[in-house]
């Protein structure tokens, strides 16, 4: 992936006066079907609204910030099935024709500084870009262990990160930038993965 052709230029998203405005559960589920084909990805994309919805109910924050932040990770690699060299841009114009709550917009449009040249500032952008790598990373351990998730140990993630063919298209860099820039430390993101990954709702 060439990063520059895919930064956003752009550091403002969507419109204030459409705070509070969401898609409904469904509606998301409804836009993500009709985007997204590939298997793999909506499971990718589920498992990190999961994490997103789990992290901001552990905040104690309310069921309707929980599905804020459920909504980002559920839709944040929405367009890169179809429209990879589009990736990023048409979700973020999508979100904003349906005038959707800009902090969920602006999660969605940090959630790779490196590519999208948009750093994360709000905690729901940081965890956001915390979880989404990370997130991919621990299944692809889970696949590869007879017990998938269970009994899976902070050391044995660790040991597959140093491992640079393991997963290989997982950027390490992304992984620790994230963890700094959200003031978590890798082996907490890690323990929160894998504590609660398991459960997502993959329908
Ligand atoms: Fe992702």
């Amino acid at each position: 992936m060439n990063s520059d052709s895919m930064f956003l230029h752009r550091s403002e998203f969507g419109d204030p006066q459409c705070a509070g405005n969401v898609l409904s559960l469904v509606e998301a589920k409804v836009l993500l079907d009709d985007w997204v084909k590939n298997e793999r990805l909506k499971v990718h994309m589920k498992q990190v609204a999961h994490l997103m919805k789990s992290y901001a109910g552990i905040k104690g924050y309310s069921e309707d910030i929980q599905h804020q932040w459920y909504l980002a990770g559920l839709l944040h690699d929405a367009d890169w099935d179809q429209w990879p060299e589009q990736h990023c841009r048409k979700i973020i114009g999508e979100l904003e024709d349906r005038k959707i709550d800009p902090q969920i917009i602006r999660a969605i449009a940090s959630h790779g500084p490196r590519y999208f040249g948009v750093e994360p500032i709000s905690e729901m952008d940081k965890m956001l870009y915390a979880f989404d790598e990370l997130s991919g990373f621990v299944h692809a351990y889970s696949l590869m262990r007879p017990e998938g998730y269970a009994g899976m140990e902070i050391k044995g993630v660790k040991k597959r990160l140093k491992d640079k063919t393991f997963a290989a298209q997982v950027s390490r860099e992304d992984i620790a930038d994230a963890s700094e820039k959200a003031g978590i430390s890798v082996e907490e993101l890690i323990q929160f993965v894998i504590s609660n990954q398991a459960n997502a709702d993959l329908n």
